[in-house]
């Protein structure tokens, strides 16, 4: 793998496989830039993954786990300035800012390119930069799209092969013309001659940057989760999202999960797939893996995505979702038997973990993972842990957006067709933003544009997953606020024609337009605990939305859609009041006031481009709420 250096500039050596010209040139460019001492073309295998895991054990990057406790996993700890997406540092460079709209950072792309000349000349030198190759979604899918990130961290090469359909075989759908999306990523620590690396290379300057025209990513300074990773965020999100504006397709933050009923009397359940929006942090990966609760005997869900879903329209005016990633990066903290067995089970072995604590006898854990800690632990920053120290300094063994990168094959509940090149039909759409007032247990939406409205309109209160304060209530329109990348406003215009092509395709085929819904598991009573108990009981909502999705009634319209009774909602194991039901669910006319006031806001700040539509619905909302 070490090739040799010539003149100072490594060598490109392209593999006989690579056969595209482009690439190769685009390679040589971003080396002759960036000056790596090497150029690796990574292959995707087995041998690969392991030989660079023992590389970054050697260099302290990583510990390797108790073999016989957690076969084949590690321990990755990040430098303590480098623990999440840093939103504040995130551009869309497009040619025109208005085309960036209110909601992102903007900055000239000529200006963001010579500042990021600047920051790359020689950013990689005394380090290797690893090529790597990937698809977003099954290889070859007309719903998949192919992207190559060089990177000069060996952690992000692992990640990508876990994340994303990484290697050679990358190259056999790219041929000698196909398209690709340019990511570059460097964790901004050039090594000078003889120098010592750390364990977690970083820079406290950080940009990450979007050219939507151009579809480029550059990433600068981080080498953590979103920040690095470039097929996540930044290309299935951010980039994808302009592809779909232009092509007619979705690029969404949801999960994806198939839910089918029990067989009856011989006859086969009925099975849907529906796409969830959350906000980071809220539970996407529970819900993706939920396990149906007693008196749900015979009901399935199973997992095609927990954390994006791609959506292209197809010839009969459904719509087809794939995931574009091979794997889960998800929040440890919180997770454990009860709340995600099926994402316990899946970190048993071959996962990646990332600032989490040590056990002494080699294993990990995080706050949440057992009621009683263990007695003493290595923290995330590799200090001293036991309860005591936590008692009195509040100190955390895990980091709160501590996080495991583990293969979506792993998964037990993984969906049969998870991986089908086709993608599957969505039957429905579910918004939920975290709110711990207002916003009613499950509403559904009584058109396509009431649910457009709904979705655009969502706020949450903020979590770790983001650098920054938490727990504020800041507005995050389809869960995509900070993903979205392009101007909100012309994206709900997207959504809504979409919704439009789309009822008129269906028509000719007998095909309805996909349900939306809109959640919110968080609602706190007087205690300020959650009053839902969320997790596998929210299969009773789901059962709810497969009720209404089969035209069965069951529900009641009210101020902003129809929302399900009391006696609509199986409660066959489990201990819910008709009282803690109204605490969820009832609708105070003050705080919706408040809310709508707060819509208004929004719309104001997203006022150039914004739908009519949109504004339509608010007016007919508020004139109910004055009656
Ligand atoms: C994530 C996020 O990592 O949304 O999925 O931050
Ligand atoms: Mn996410």
């Amino acid at each position: 793998m070490n090739q040799p250096r010539m003149g100072g500039i490594a060598t490109i050596n392209a593999p006989a496989y690579v056969k595209q010209q482009k690439l190769i040139n685009w390679v040589a460019e971003v080396a002759t830039l960036t000056k790596p001492d090497r150029i690796y073309w990574c292959d995707g295998s087995q041998a690969e993954y392991d030989r660079l895991c023992s590389e970054m054990v050697a260099a302290g990057t990583m510990k390797k786990l108790n073999q016989e406790k957690r076969p084949n996993s590690y321990l990755a700890c990040s430098d303590p300035s480098d623990v999440a997406r840093v939103e504040d540092r995130t551009f869309i460079c497009s040619a025109k800012e208005e085309d960036a709209g209110p909601t992102n950072n903007w900055t000239d792309p000529a200006e963001m390119r010579n500042t990021l000349h600047g920051l790359f000349d020689g950013c990689m030198q005394g380090r290797t930069m690893y090529v790597v190759p990937f698809s977003m979604g099954p290889l070859g899918s007309p719903i998949a799209h192919i992207g190559v990130e060089l990177s000069d961290s060996p952690y992000v090469a692992v990640n990508m092969r876990i994340m994303t359909r990484m290697g050679k075989a990358v190259y056999d759908v790219l041929g000698t013309d196909g398209e690709f999306v340019p990511c570059v990523h460097s964790v901004g620590a050039p090594l000078a001659a003889g120098q010592k690396d750390v364990a977690w290379p970083c820079n406290p300057t950080k940009y990450i940057v979007h050219y939507p025209e151009t579809r480029e990513i550059w990433s600068y300074g981080s080498g953590y989760g979103g920040n690095a990773l470039l097929g996540k965020k930044c290309f299935a999100l951010r980039i994808a999202s302009t592809m779909g504006r232009d092509q007619g397709w979705l690029a969404e933050h949801m999960l994806i999960l198939g839910v089918e009923s029990p067989a009856v009397n011989g006859q086969p359940g009925k099975k849907h797939y529906v796409a969830a929006a959350f906000p980071s942090a809220c539970g996407k990966t529970n819900f993706a893996m939920l396990i149906p609760p007693v008196g749900f005997e015979g009901w399935k869900v199973t997992t095609i995505g927990d954390d994006i879903a791609w959506i292209k329209p197809g010839a009969d005016g459904r719509l087809y979702a794939i995931n574009p990633e091979a794997g889960y990066f998800g929040v440890a903290p919180g997770t454990n038997d009860k709340t995600n067995h099926n994402c316990m089970a899946s970190l048993r072995e071959n996962t990646i973990f990332t600032n989490v604590a040590l056990t002494d006898d080699g294993d990990v854990w995080w706050e949440g993972m057992s009621s009683t800690a263990p007695d003493h632990l290595i923290d995330w920053q590799g200090k001293d842990w036991t309860p005591a120290i936590a008692k009195e300094t509040g100190a955390k063994a895990a980091h709160p957006n501590a996080r495991f990168t583990v293969a979506a094959t792993q998964n037990p509940v993984i969906d049969a067709a998870w991986d089908d090149p086709a993608g599957v039909p969505i039957s429905a759409f579910i918004f939920g933003g975290r709110r711990s007032t207002t916003v009613p247990l499950v509403t559904e939406a009584r058109s396509w544009v009431e649910g457009v409205y709904m979705a655009a309109t969502m706020g949450s209160e903020t979590t770790a997953a983001a650098a920054g304060q938490q727990g504020i209530v800041r507005r995050d329109p389809f869960a995509m606020l900070p993903f979205i990348g392009y101007n909100m406003s012309d994206y709900f215009q997207h959504w809504l024609t979409l919704g439009e092509k789309l009822a008129a395709q269906g028509k000719q085929n007998s095909v309805e337009l996909p349900k939306i819904f809109c959640v919110n598991w968080f609602r706190t009573g007087a205690d300020g605990k959650f009053v839902w108990p969320g997790f596998g009981d929210n299969m009773r909502v789901l059962k709810w939305m497969l009720e209404r999705l089969a035209g069965k009634s069951g529900g009641v319209e009210h101020l902003f859609g129809v929302t399900p009774r009391y006696a609509d909602l199986s409660w066959e194991g489990l201990n819910f009041s008709e009282e803690q039901f109204e605490r969820i669910t009832a609708i105070d006319k003050a705080a919706w006031k408040a809310e709508t006031a707060l819509h208004t806001e929004l719309f104001d700040k997203l006022k150039y481009h914004l739908p009519k539509e949109l504004a339509e619905v608010k007016l007919t909302l508020e004139k109910n709420l004055a009656e």
